[in-house]
């Protein structure tokens, strides 16, 4: 069977499919919406939970030498100073003197005056992508305060607590994903850029004069983890800024880049960050933020390299890369390829007909099974359809149970891949599932059993 994937074609098809499955709406779109923030629904949360899960077990849990935070959302005034975002955290903006649009300066260079209405340009000025809020009850600068526009600098900030509470030698990492807001001046392709969003980000602190090599092995590391989770390889590259590209904080920087609708953009950043960072952060803190090398013997500011990735960016690559439509007899079949470890629901569970018996074993094995996975419980129109219907949020089995389950106790197992179909014995479901999806069939406690409490010796 062909299948034809659209991406990188179609976003429209994309928006419509997330809208109505329940994967993400506009926000507040009973109000007319808000632009450019997003709400991501029962399927949607479930994607981005299994996105983060992902990068969280790939980048922290399976390795002897990252540690996590998660660090307040809001924070000292005094971190945007050092970190250089209060004065360097701009887009040159430009506006339309007729009609009044605003554009980043890159956006309008080669036509020199407004796309929308031909109208004159203004001379560009700078523009703070922070999005600022008051602390306190009264109205006063001095309580100003930042929504944070990245995630690292809660890293940079904690890095002598971790460094100490963790005794991590050198090269180790921190990690933190969370919530990051920007005010920007032109978002737009769906998720693509917000104003609200959530970072992945790491910080591998390292003995300067390593950096390069280190910049080199989470190059590989992070290409790797894409494709690991089923992005085409011709679908992704790497692309090193130029030295006018660079943030002000990188030495060196790449671009994981995903050839999304639009063309080749952004989906991960890169960065060698040197010691930019925690030297700032010591010089406008007074603290002296090093490390000391026992095996050198000397002190040092390390350098880090960052992986820096969006889950909002990552959820929109997968969900292109995993859209296809296949024809068969019935007419297009839309199927979401996703990898099954990031695929919303793992297993639906369908009984043939409504009738009492069959079910009762359905919701028997629902149940049973959902003490594990996410599993989703489907008794409403004929199985062709109900099979299409998970084929297209991307569920990767489908249980279904017949007249003749109630006989000999067997179930039917469908692969979304193949569409290839086995019967087997009900008590062999579990395991046979956990086999395909990872995980154990019976790792928690049956419902409904309590723990041994703990004797006091
Ligand atoms: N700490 C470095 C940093 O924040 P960045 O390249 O500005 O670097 C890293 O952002 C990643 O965060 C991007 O590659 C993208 O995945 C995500 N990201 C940045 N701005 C975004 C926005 N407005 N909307 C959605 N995701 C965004």
């Amino acid at each position: 069977m062909v299948s034809k994937n659209i991406s990188p074609v179609d976003m429209d098809k994309m928006v419509s499919l997330c809208k109505r499955r329940g994967y993400i709406f506009q926000s507040s779109e009973l109000y007319g919406g808000l632009a450019s923030c997003w709400d991501y629904g029962p399927l949607g949360v479930e994607l981005k939970k299994n996105i983060k899960n992902a990068w969280w077990k790939y980048m922290v849990q399976e390795r002897d030498d990252v540690a996590g935070v998660d660090a307040s959302i809001l924070m000292h005034p005094q971190v945007w100073a050092a970190s250089g975002h209060v004065e360097s955290f701009t887009d040159p903006l430009v506006e339309c003197k007729t009609c009044h649009k605003r554009f980043r300066l890159d956006e309008v260079r080669e036509e020199g005056h407004c796309p929308s209405c031909d109208g004159e340009l203004t001379p560009p000025r700078q523009f703070n992508l922070m999005f600022k809020t008051l602390m306190g009850p009264v109205e006063q600068e001095a309580d100003t305060i930042y929504l944070r526009p990245e995630t690292c600098q809660g890293i940079f900030v904690n890095f002598q607590n971790i460094l100490v509470s963790s005794r991590k030698k050198i090269p180790f990492g921190i990690a933190q994903i969370g919530k990051a807001f920007r005010n920007e001046i032109s978002p737009g392709n769906f998720i693509f850029r917000s104003h609200e969003f959530e970072q992945m980000e790491m910080e591998y602190f390292v003995k300067p004069g390593t950096d390069e090599k280190w910049l080199q092995y989470w190059l590989e590391q992070r290409l790797n983890w894409y494709t690991g989770l089923g992005i085409k390889k011709e679908h992704v590259r790497l692309r090193q800024h130029g030295t006018e590209e660079l943030a002000h904080y990188a030495r060196d920087c790449y671009d994981v880049e995903y050839l999304f609708p639009m063309g080749w953009s952004e989906l991960e950043g890169i960065a060698n960050r040197g010691d930019y960072d925690l030297s700032q952060h010591s010089k406008f803190s007074g603290k002296e933020l090093k490390y000391f090398d026992e095996e050198s013997n000397e002190h040092f500011i390390p350098y880090s390299i960052e992986p820096s990735a969006g889950v909002d960016r990552s959820a929109l690559a997968f969900l292109l890369d995993s859209y296809a439509e296949e024809k068969d007899k019935e007419g297009i079949r839309v199927i979401l390829h996703l990898h099954p470890a990031l695929a919303p629901v793992k297993v639906a569970v369908l009984p043939l007909s409504k009738k009492e018996n069959l079910v009762k074993m359905t919701q028997d094995i629902h149940s049973e099974l959902r003490r594990c996975w996410t599993v989703q419980y489907d008794d409403a129109q004929s199985i062709g359809r109900r099979y299409r219907r998970q084929d297209e949020i991307g569920t990767p089995f489908c249980v279904t149970i017949d007249f003749q389950s109630m006989e000999d106790n067997q179930v039917t197992l469908r692969d979304r891949e193949s569409m290839n179909q086995i019967r087997l014995p009900r008590q062999n479901l579990a395991s046979v599932l956990a086999a395909k999806l990872g995980g154990e069939p019976f790792d928690i406690l049956p419902s409904g059993a309590s723990k041994v409490e703990s004797k006091q010796s």
